[in-house]
């Protein structure tokens, strides 16, 4: 069973709704080691060895967040920042994370539809994470595209807990190996069939 590491980030976690519902489900799971990284750096002095370890034992990386203003919390960016070393993650011999699976699972409160040319955001998901996209690219990961929660403000505890499910289905398929060739040409998971079977 492949090993998942969940970097969760979120500034006001004791007020989120469809974050709580979503953590609540998945973050005792079985095989999944889930980083709280506000809990965990609230002065935001990030232990860079102690998050090598953790990435090193672990096959597949989620960065799980609210979209803020388009990309992630900053908490997130330290970490990429400061833990993704030249040498290590990327550059000459830095090829610890070589193989490795990367993806985003991301709320936002604007719907999918308004993601897109003619919509009030005028970029897709897809293109507001390629920053993410090419870091894993350069350290040598697969990424795989997102896996996301849209719409949040408007969106019922019912349907939140349904999207629980889902993203619980889908660390059960990633766990047992869901690879990017098994994804097709889906710009997210949550439409693959294997999910929605
Ligand atoms: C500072 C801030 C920036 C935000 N930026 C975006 C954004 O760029 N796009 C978007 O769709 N929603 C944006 N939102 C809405 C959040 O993504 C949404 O409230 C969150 O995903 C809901 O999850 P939660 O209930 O766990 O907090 C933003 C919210 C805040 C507070």
């Amino acid at each position: 069973m492949k090993k998942i590491l969940i970097l969760f980030s979120h500034p006001k976690f004791e007020k989120s709704r469809a974050n709580s519902i979503l953590v609540d489900k998945i973050k005792d799971k079985e095989g999944v080691t889930f980083c709280d990284l506000y809990e965990r750096y609230p002065d935001f002095n990030i232990d860079v060895e102690a998050e090598k370890e953790l990435l090193t034992a672990h096959d597949i990386i989620i960065w799980h967040h609210p979209f803020y203003w388009y990309s992630c919390p900053p908490l997130m960016k330290q970490w990429i920042d400061m833990v993704l070393e030249f040498g290590w993650a990327y550059g000459p011999n830095g090829n610890a994370l070589n193989t490795k699976k990367c993806l985003n699972v991301i709320t936002t409160g604007g719907t999918r539809a308004l993601y897109c040319e003619k919509g009030t955001n005028s970029f897709s998901v897809t293109e507001f994470l390629r920053p993410f996209e090419q870091t894993a690219n350069l350290c040598g990961m697969r990424y795989l595209p997102p896996f996301t929660i849209m719409g949040t403000h408007k969106i019922e505890d019912k349907e939140l807990h349904d999207y629980a499910d889902k993203y619980d289905k889908l660390i059960g398929l990633l766990q047992q190996g869901l690879k990017l060739a098994d994804v097709g040409n889906f710009s997210f998971l949550n439409d693959i069939p294997q999910l929605n079977t």
